[in-house]
């Protein structure tokens, strides 16, 4: 679950918060701090070290929850290590770790363009000691490194199109146009880019089956809201207001004026989101029956079973597209809720496996909203060290 200013801005109606907050000049207040979002400006002319060039690419891949869910050990020389970091998992919501690979997948997937970028050829090998079983609880990820890379220098490396595009994609978490359904020559895009022969795409721009998603994601993610341990799972990773995003940079962010108002007169707590019938409750909850409406298309992709080099390859393949859509202009947003694997969820699951015929065995990886929304900022980003095992 992701939190965003306008389904408070509705929560809150006409009720004067906003009249307050300006009147007492706080509409430049509680802004994103900088250096929450330096990572998006690009590696420092100190890193010199390939691997450190290209992993301050990577660490800008689209992630669960924004945890950022990884470690890079740098002790083995011209090698990466990646790993999972403990402390950066959704037990409740990613019971088996299949989210956080499909992180890994999209970071390995941005360290691999940025190394050809510098004439470099990324021969990973995935899970160089074993993969996690596929049914292991999140919490034994960590014991499995989940790839070694090795950069190699190669002048006839081909340089990825999508490159320029890592520093504007941006998972999109607002309402859409409802009036602008993904256009055909947009789909088609999508689907040039996509390149991966074992790994379905499917898109719905139009019809039935786009509303039949839009109430499908939205009663799961009243679900999630409901669940009180789910609920709580994405309450526990949101920072409000601009300090305690300057301290975290990860998690779900809320900042500006609104939260800085709700936070400072008490009514935007833990507590209080735990609380129905709270602003800080309905607030989550509005935000959320505004982006299920305001879907004019959707899109999914699912592999051939579930194995972890299958949520790798998912990874991967979900930020290719997320960057190809970047360069067309076109909003993506994953809304993961109908996908996840806790008991309460299995019977929407088993809808959206029916509306959208998706045969036994296979498994949707990433369902994702599709159309055209206006920009939104960069989300927090923790600094290259913070990753590092040196
Ligand atoms: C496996 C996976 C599942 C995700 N599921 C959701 C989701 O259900 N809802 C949501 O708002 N964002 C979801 N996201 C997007 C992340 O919230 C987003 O990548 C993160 O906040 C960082 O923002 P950015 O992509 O704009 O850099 C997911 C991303 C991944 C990789």
């Amino acid at each position: 679950m992701a939190l965003s200013r306008r389904g408070f801005i509705k929560t809150l109606g006409g009720g004067g918060v906003v009249l307050a907050a300006s009147g007492i000049g706080l509409t430049q207040c509680d802004r994103m701090p900088a250096s929450a979002v330096e990572g998006w400006r690009g590696p420092g002319t100190d890193r010199t070290d390939p691997r450190e060039w290209a992993l301050a690419h990577a660490l800008l891949a689209p992630n669960p929850h924004n945890l950022q869910p990884w470690i890079a050990d740098l002790r083995t020389p011209g090698a990466v290590t990646l790993l999972v970091d403990p402390d950066k998992v959704l037990p409740e919501t990613d019971p088996n770790g299949r989210q956080v690979l499909i992180g890994h997948g999209a970071f390995l997937e941005l360290f691999d363009i940025a190394a050809r970028e510098l004439g470099y050829r990324s021969e990973i090998t995935l899970f160089p000691k074993d993969a996690a079983p596929v049914d292991a609880p999140t919490a034994m990820l960590p014991d499995y490194p989940v790839a070694r890379i090795a950069m190699v220098r190669d002048p006839n490396i081909e340089r990825s199109p999508l490159f320029p595009h890592i520093f504007t994609r941006r998972s999109c978490k607002e309402p859409y146009d409802t009036e602008r359904p993904l256009t055909a020559a947009h789909e088609a895009a999508l689907r040039k880019t996509h390149t991966d022969q074992a790994i379905a795409l499917s898109v719905a721009r139009t019809g039935d089956l786009t509303a039949r998603l839009r109430t499908l994601t939205r009663d799961a993610m009243m679900l999630e809201m409901q669940t009180p341990r789910t609920l709580k799972e994405s309450i526990d990773v949101t920072r409000i207001g601009a300090s305690e995003i300057e301290r975290h940079r990860d998690g779900i962010d809320l900042h500006g004026p609104f939260f800085w108002w709700l936070k400072a007169a008490g009514l935007m707590t833990p507590e209080k989101a735990m609380t129905p019938g709270t602003m800080a409750h309905q607030g989550g909850i509005d935000y959320a029956l505004g982006w299920a409406g305001a879907t004019p298309s959707f899109g999914w992709i699912a592999t051939a079973g579930n194995s972890r080099a299958a949520q790798i390859s998912a990874g991967r393949a979900y930020v290719r597209l997320n960057l190809q859509a970047t360069a067309n202009g076109v909003a993506m947003h994953p809304v993961s809720q109908l996908l996840q694997e806790y008991p309460e969820m299995a019977a929407l699951q088993r809808g959206f496996y029916e509306a959208t015929g998706t045969p036994e065995g296979r498994t949707v990886q990433m369902l994702f909203r599709l159309g055209y929304a206006e920009v939104p900022p960069p989300s927090p980003r923790r600094p290259l060290d913070a990753i590092l095992r040196t």
